[in-house]
């Protein structure tokens, strides 16, 4: 399960339907050769076209959130099993931007990862630790509560194909991306606890990714570390060029080696 990277783009607030389909009829012949996972995390509205546009390549497409009700009377509400029903595989939960921006609670994520799993959704879990709580020493704190209180009662069978991405808040579009040693110690400790919420096992096969201000010239560093499985790409998903360039990182890498000799 953890031999192929994910290289996962979250477009956030942008994109049309149009734009997402032109989007991934331009990606689509620049990602041929990798052997990673690729995934986009794309606009609810801009979900039926990007799955049409992907069809017949590797490409994945899923949401950045789901509701955590069942279908009912939650006005502006979008289920977990309307997005499958698109065609999409995969949403994120938990991203910092919907715990912070729109106050997700612990509870709400713990509730929308159970309805993605009932939907048959993949669900990328996001955790990460505020500047405020980095300075006061409270990353691993932070993280371990996190991921507890996620996933109170769920399975080893759901949690089996769970992805987790870990984003520390003060590396989110701000241009600061954590070292390979800070994002690795945080995924070690992840793994860590994985372990003593479901067995040593499980936690050797879970999938870890990073996630905050990855660009094509960061990228390969993190992603050539054993202990980080994929990135989780904001801004730098954005452009095909950009967003390519991240998936095909083995060839910066060695464009690198050739220039330097
Ligand atoms: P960024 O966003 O790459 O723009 O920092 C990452 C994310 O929010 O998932």
């Amino acid at each position: 399960m953890r031999n192929n990277k994910y290289i996962v783009g979250n477009w956030k607030m942008n994109k049309t339907a149009v734009e997402a389909r032109q989007f991934i009829v331009g990606l689509a012949p620049k990602i041929k050769q990798s052997e990673s996972h690729i995934l986009l995390a794309v606009p609810f509205t801009a979900l039926q076209s990007s799955v049409e546009a992907a069809k017949g390549t590797s490409l994945r497409i899923g949401a950045q959130n789901v509701s955590e009700h069942s279908p009912g009377p939650y006005t502006g509400e979008v289920s977990a099993g309307m997005v499958r029903d698109t065609g999409a595989t995969f949403t994120l939960i938990g991203h910092s931007e919907r715990r912070h921006l729109f106050h997700e609670s612990s509870v709400a994520i713990n509730e929308k990862l159970k309805c993605a799993w009932a939907a048959g959704l993949q669900p990328l879990l996001c955790v990460g630790e505020t500047l405020t709580e980095k300075q006061a020493n409270k990353t691993e704190e932070t993280i371990a509560r996190q991921l507890t209180e996620a996933l109170a009662g769920i399975t080893k069978e759901q949690v089996a194909s769970l992805l987790i991405a870990y984003e520390p808040v003060w590396a989110i579009g701000t241009g600061l991306v954590a070292t390979v040693d800070q994002a690795t110690e945080v995924h070690r400790f992840c793994r860590h606890e994985m372990a003593k919420l479901y067995g040593k096992e499980h936690a050797a096969q879970q999938p870890i990714l990073y996630g905050g201000s990855v660009n094509g010239t960061n990228a390969a560093g993190l992603l050539h570390h054993k202990e980080i499985d994929g990135v989780l790409v904001g801004n730098a998903s954005l452009t095909v060029d950009s967003f390519s360039s991240i998936v095909n990182y083995q060839n910066l890498q060695l464009q690198k080696i050739a220039s330097a000799h």
